[in-house]
């Protein structure tokens, strides 16, 4: 397991030899509208939200990568100094490696370096079926976590030469894990993306938030190509743009929500931490009037703030446009990796920078001083996209 961890990370950051981003994540068919009147200071943009009982400083998370091998071990403390400093959340890679390897415990044991921030675990919702859930209660409370993310990734396990094919039962164990969790339960994709039947079933279920972690990014059906051989290799070539894209299902859901399609009414809290997160979105709605314009509107985010964006978020126009269009946060993945390798945490802090400093310029020259408000915001859609996302609703049909 390690082993294939550390091929994993080798195979991800060697982007001349290997190719494992894939399709069009679609954030280039939106546009913010420029206002040439702002009438608000640079000054009062407040970028801040809250995210698992935290004031983090922007809506950008680092998502769940790695540990349990040494070049991940370094990673992984890089990560969550950046985070640190940033005051941004943190995940760190899948923690099964731990009920077999228990001495590589402290690759995982994020939160001394990371103390003011989220630091997410992360399993496999295989393993959260077959496991003794109690098991992995009891590890999240040796590391201190702050909430568990757990990750669907079908796609991969199929093309992985030692994956798991049985994929029953999965919805069923994470109802019953997160009855029982100590900590928030966070659901992500890995690349593929997380639809809008299978979103709101997630929330009915008692999960804290859904990350849809859509196509568009690194994709990896592409990085188990590499490790594959014969026919599983050459199959895999054919689903390098396979996948759901994230802004195609951002956009989706947001549609679909004005439209009434999507039962926001059924969700009422049955977690204790489904209270916490819903908290959180409707306090970000009542601070979101500014005094000087009690008529301005707010939104708190698709499905009531619980929708999470990933996969191929690689710009700060990208990171901005998703939280325009509902996310409650955004977080990227391989953009941290890379940088953090090849110029130390400095690189992963100044791209934590860059994506800062671009969110609030957009939201200065959009006129909105804080995420509610530009979450309300207009945005042009390329027309053929809208079509596309048309037929993307058409096709999830929930009612
Ligand atoms: C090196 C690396 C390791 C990863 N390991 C995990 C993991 O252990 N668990 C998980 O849920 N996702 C893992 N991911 C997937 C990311 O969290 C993310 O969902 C995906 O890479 C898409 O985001 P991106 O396009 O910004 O990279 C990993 C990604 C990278 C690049």
């Amino acid at each position: 397991m390690a082993e294939r961890k550390a091929k994993h990370l080798e195979i991800c950051l060697d982007d001349q030899q290997y190719a494992i981003e894939g399709g069009d994540s679609g954030f280039g068919n939106f546009r913010f509208i420029h206002r040439a009147l702002p009438e608000l200071s640079a000054q009062d943009i407040d970028t801040s939200l809250d995210f698992l009982g935290y004031r983090v400083s922007m809506p950008l998370f680092i998502s769940s990568m790695t540990g349990g091998s040494d070049s991940g071990f370094l990673a992984n403390r890089h990560l969550a100094s950046i985070a640190q400093t940033a005051r941004i959340p943190v995940g760190m890679g899948s923690i099964r490696i731990l009920f077999r390897k228990p001495e590589v415990l402290a690759h995982f044991t994020l939160k001394k370096l990371a103390p003011d921030v989220p630091v997410v675990a992360n399993l496999g919702a295989v393993q959260v079926r077959d496991m003794v859930h109690n098991q992995i209660f009891e590890m999240l409370k040796r590391l201190e976590v702050d909430g568990i993310a757990i990750h669907l990734n079908p796609a991969q396990e199929l093309f992985q030469p030692e994956g798991d094919r049985d994929f029953h039962g999965i919805l069923d164990s994470i109802r019953r894990f997160c009855h029982a969790c100590p900590v928030p339960v966070i659901v992500k994709e890995t690349g593929c993306g997380i639809g809008a039947q299978e979103a709101v079933r997630l929330l009915q279920s008692g999960v804290a938030y859904v990350n849809i972690a859509g196509s568009g990014g690194t994709n990896w059906v592409s990085v188990e190509r590499y490790r594959a051989q014969g026919v599983l290799a050459t199959a895999a070539d054919q689903f390098r743009n396979w996948g759901n894209p994230t802004a195609l299902v951002l956009a989706g859901l947001r549609s679909m929500e004005e439209q009434n399609r999507l039962p926001y009414t059924n969700l009422k809290a049955k977690t204790v931490h489904q209270t916490i997160a819903i908290q959180a979105a409707d306090r970000s709605v009542q601070q979101s009037t500014d005094p000087k314009n009690k008529s301005e509107q707010s939104f708190r985010g698709i499905l009531g703030g619980r929708i999470l964006a990933s996969g191929g978020i690689r710009t700060g126009m990208d990171f901005a446009l998703s939280i325009a269009l509902g996310a409650w946060m955004a977080g990227t993945a391989l953009p941290f990796i890379r940088a953090v390798n090849s110029g130390g945490p400095e690189a992963g802090l100044a791209y934590a920078e860059t994506m800062r400093t671009v969110l609030k310029n957009i939201m200065t020259l959009t006129s909105s001083h804080n995420l509610s408000v530009l979450r309300t915001r207009p945005l042009l859609i390329n027309p053929s996209y809208k079509e596309t996302i048309d037929q993307y609703i058409r096709a999830m049909g929930v009612a």
